[in-house]
């Protein structure tokens, strides 16, 4: 087996090459004076089994056409098999046409891992389920939520728990979470009645009194977050925490979560964290490094990985 790492999240892949116990494959990534990016394996990788690790996070297509430029380098030098491991897969939220003429990025780029040579793909948290079916090869979609899981049970005291969604796109998320820590689920319904009216949050489930935990895929600019907590507040919560598997935080958000009236971020190292997060007093970090090496390690070995969605 060989693990060669893009440029994305290093000491994430520096981590699961821990956990699996075998040195990342030496291999320089670089770029050309018109940034043009080039790749050389620099260890012999014929007939081997190789994961590439590559989140396609901010700059987004820097770091997509690395993966590419990596999967054909690797495919060129006569690997048996190549498995894109994306533990944060971008351009997911285009995942359907809102509208006429528009794209389906998300196919798209399943199309370009496709036909830069992968065998496999392996990723986490995909924003929406269908998305697996984009790819035309084996297709692993693992969860975070064993490793929230975990640190729920860890860090709170179950039995006055609510899982909220923050929109009704995400309750089959928040409802499994609940499932599993026993917890009742709420859910934040953001309307807008009528065009050029204020969105209404309106919070169906009881949350007065409760210690919410608020579960979504993606974290991006902070607003869905940090608006649904406003409201469960409003409705009488005692305080809300947030546990999200993708912490995007671009633009100012890290600011407006430090500002928010949220008790903590929790989001997982499928992206690196910048310095912002870093030092953010409200913001802490789970890893995914070990619930991905396993995943690594028991594809490798042909064995069940769904048997990780149940840890
Ligand atoms: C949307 O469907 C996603 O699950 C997230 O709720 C969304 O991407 C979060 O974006 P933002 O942080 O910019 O509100």
């Amino acid at each position: 087996m060989k693990i060669v790492a893009g440029n994305s999240n290093r000491p994430l892949a520096e981590a699961i090459a821990a956990y699996l116990n075998t040195p990342l494959t030496k291999c320089v990534v670089r770029r050309f004076a018109d940034m043009e990016i080039f790749v050389e394996i620099q260890e012999n990788v014929r007939g081997t089994d190789v994961f590439v690790i590559q989140s396609t996070s901010f700059p987004a297509n820097d770091h997509l056409m690395e993966l590419l430029i990596l999967i054909d380098a690797l495919r060129r030098a006569s690997a048996k098999r190549v498995t894109a491991v994306v533990p944060y897969f971008g351009y997911a939220r285009q995942d359907r046409k809102p509208g006429p003429r528009t794209p389906i990025s998300a196919k798209l780029v399943a199309n370009l891992i496709t036909r830069a040579g992968a065998d496999r793909v392996l990723t986490l948290d995909l924003h929406a389920g269908q998305i697996q079916g984009f790819f035309d090869i084996p297709t692993d979609n693992l969860f975070a939520a064993p490793v929230m899981v975990r640190d729920i049970r860890e860090s709170f005291a179950l039995d006055n728990l609510t899982v909220v969604s923050p929109d009704v796109g995400g309750v089959v998320r928040a409802r499994g979470l609940a499932k599993r820590i026993g917890a009742s689920l709420a859910i934040v319904d953001k309307r807008r009645d009528l065009p050029g009216e204020s969105e209404v949050m309106n919070v169906i489930g009881d949350v007065a009194g409760k210690h919410c935990i608020l579960v979504d895929d993606i974290i991006d600019s902070g607003g869905t977050i940090c608006n649904a907590a406003q409201a469960l507040l409003e409705k009488g919560a005692t305080e809300v925490t947030s546990y999200v598997t993708h912490g995007v935080l671009s633009g100012g958000a890290v600011a407006r979560i430090a500002a928010s009236r949220l008790k903590q971020l929790v989001i997982t190292d499928s992206i690196l964290a910048t310095e912002a997060v870093r030092v953010a007093e409200n913001i802490r970090v789970l890893s995914i490094a070990p619930l991905i090496g396993e995943a690594i390690l028991r594809t490798a070995q042909e064995k069940s990985v769904s048997s990780l969605f149940f840890d």
